[in-house]
């Protein structure tokens, strides 16, 4: 009895542990024409799309911890997911510190789109999707697009061009205080499958995509977000043909770094765009990859983390693959793009200036002095990450063991009489009993952890 006993009392404990240990194992699939977002230490990936089926996805890459680019910090918000498959949506958090990402249009999995709201939320705070009734005018419904923040106005967000029956023209501003859309200036060209960067003037760099004259990146599309207008630029420097389903990120609130992305002509994967220069000026920098160097993609992303530049997932043309990979770039030294292996996170202390400036008023003298002093903020308590929650394969497996354990208890015993019987069962009971406690206590203590 009492080896009967200490055997499953091990085995529990083995199980738990690998049960354990299958909370971090979550490697994403390849796909491309997925989203991301960034809200504090967490980079939101959404959505995607696999073989023309559009993707749930949902899961973030930690960027509180260090990692290494071939085993990132994943954690997949599993229970949390898109309430549809999608791809090509644009997805905007509205402000920059806010914890509210909008999902708009894109492709989805359903025959008849109008039976899903355009618009959908997830506050990062309730891990909670909501679908969006918004006033003012309806938008026809969009993919391929993306969308900016405008400089001045951080709880707007603008929806430019995409396709709808066809290349579009129009900017559409959702208002996320008041959930309302308006319309803006028709754009003097319509594009899909373009990158989008903001500049801290408030212009609003549009490259690349189908454009509906043939232009390459050497044409490119301007929105002033303090005057509302539109304008083209025809670049100076290298020589670019079209390409689209490239990445761009904004570095030194200047250069724009160009990745990938469909492109007629072989041309260097990457390019930066110099908005220092009147007109911009278009080069191929010097990159440096002691460590493997990304392929070819498109439908990728590119997110700026610190020092880095992320790319993720996509398409690689020359191999017909999914790319389930992510590639860092160390950004720092713009004469020198570095690929690297291993991400480091950025200082968890934030230092904030602050400027005092005091007038002391003399007979017809007047000095001012500023005194400036670096306050260093210490970061908030360490939150452990969000990786707890039950999955439901998790949850399955739960149900299956709890199963298997009690089924386990009508399993004949040999040369028993019915008391020995009764008192076998009354142990496994007594067993799974403190089995189920331990699990289920276990959980609430994690998902408590988890502020779930
Ligand atoms: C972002 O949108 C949410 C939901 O509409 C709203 O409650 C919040 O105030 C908005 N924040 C900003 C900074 O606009
Ligand atoms: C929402 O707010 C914007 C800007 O404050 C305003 O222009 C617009 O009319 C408002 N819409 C509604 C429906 O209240
Ligand atoms: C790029 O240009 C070539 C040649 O004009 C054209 O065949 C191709 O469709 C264009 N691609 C895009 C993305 O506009
Ligand atoms: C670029 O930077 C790497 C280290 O980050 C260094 O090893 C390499 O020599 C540099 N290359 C040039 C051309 O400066």
């Amino acid at each position: 009895m009492v080896s009967k006993f200490f055997y499953l009392l091990i085995f529990l404990f083995f199980y738990c542990s690998i049960t354990i240990d299958s909370f971090e194992s979550f490697q994403p699939e390849g796909f491309n024409y997925h989203n991301t977002a960034r809200i504090g230490n967490k980079l939101y990936f959404l959505g995607g799309n696999h073989n023309y089926y559009h993707l749930k996805n949902f899961f973030y890459l930690d960027l509180s911890v260090p990692f290494n680019k071939n085993n990132p910090s994943w954690y997949n918000l599993d229970i949390h997911s898109i309430p549809f498959g999608v791809s090509k949506a644009a997805i905007k958090v509205n402000g920059t510190d806010s914890s509210t990402i909008f999902l708009i249009g894109g492709e989805r999995n359903s025959y008849n789109r109008d039976t899903f709201y355009y618009v959908y939320s997830f506050n990062s705070k309730s891990y909670i999707w909501s679908r969006l009734e918004i006033g003012g005018i309806t938008p026809k419904w969009h993919w391929d697009m993306k969308g900016f923040n405008n400089k001045n106005n951080k709880e707007e967000i603008y929806i430019y061009g995409g396709w709808s029956n066809g290349l579009s023209n129009k900017l559409y501003i959702l208002n996320t205080m008041n959930l309302s859309w308006t319309e803006g200036p028709d754009s003097i060209s319509s594009r899909c499958g373009y990158t989008v960067s903001l500049l801290p003037n408030g212009i609003v760099v549009i490259i690349g995509g189908y454009v509906d004259d043939g232009n390459g990146l050497d044409k490119i599309l301007l929105y002033d977000t303090n005057k509302n207008s539109w304008d083209l630029m025809v670049t100076q420097g290298i020589q670019l043909t079209n390409r689209t389903y490239h990445s761009a990120v904004l570095v030194n609130n200047e250069e724009i770094l160009v990745y990938g992305g469909i492109n007629y002509i072989n041309e260097p994967d990457l390019v930066v765009l110099n908005t220092g220069f009147q007109p911009y000026k278009w080069s191929a920098p010097n990159v440096y990859a002691p460590n493997s160097p990304p392929p070819s993609l498109y439908g990728h992303s590119a997110d700026i983390v610190g020092n880095y530049m992320i790319i993720a997932f996509g398409y690689i043309g020359i191999y017909d693959l999914y790319n389930h990979y992510i590639y860092l770039m160390d950004i720092r030294n713009t004469k020198n793009y570095t690929w690297v292996a291993d991400f480091q996170p950025e200082e968890n202390i934030v230092t904030k200036t602050v400027t005092t400036t005091t007038s002391v008023t003399e007979t017809n003298i007047v000095t001012t002095t500023t005194a400036v002093s670096i306050i260093t903020v210490i970061p908030e308590p360490f939150e452990p990450p969000e990786k707890y929650f039950i999955t439901k394969r998790w949850s399955f497996r739960l149900l299956i063991e709890c199963i298997i354990i009690f089924g386990s208890c009508f399993l004949p015993i040999r040369g028993t009489n019915s008391q020995d019987l009764r008192k076998h069962i009354d142990t496994y009971f007594f067993v799974l009993a403190i089995y189920i406690l331990f699990v289920f206590e276990f959980n609430i203590i994690l998902f408590s952890w988890a502020n779930f």
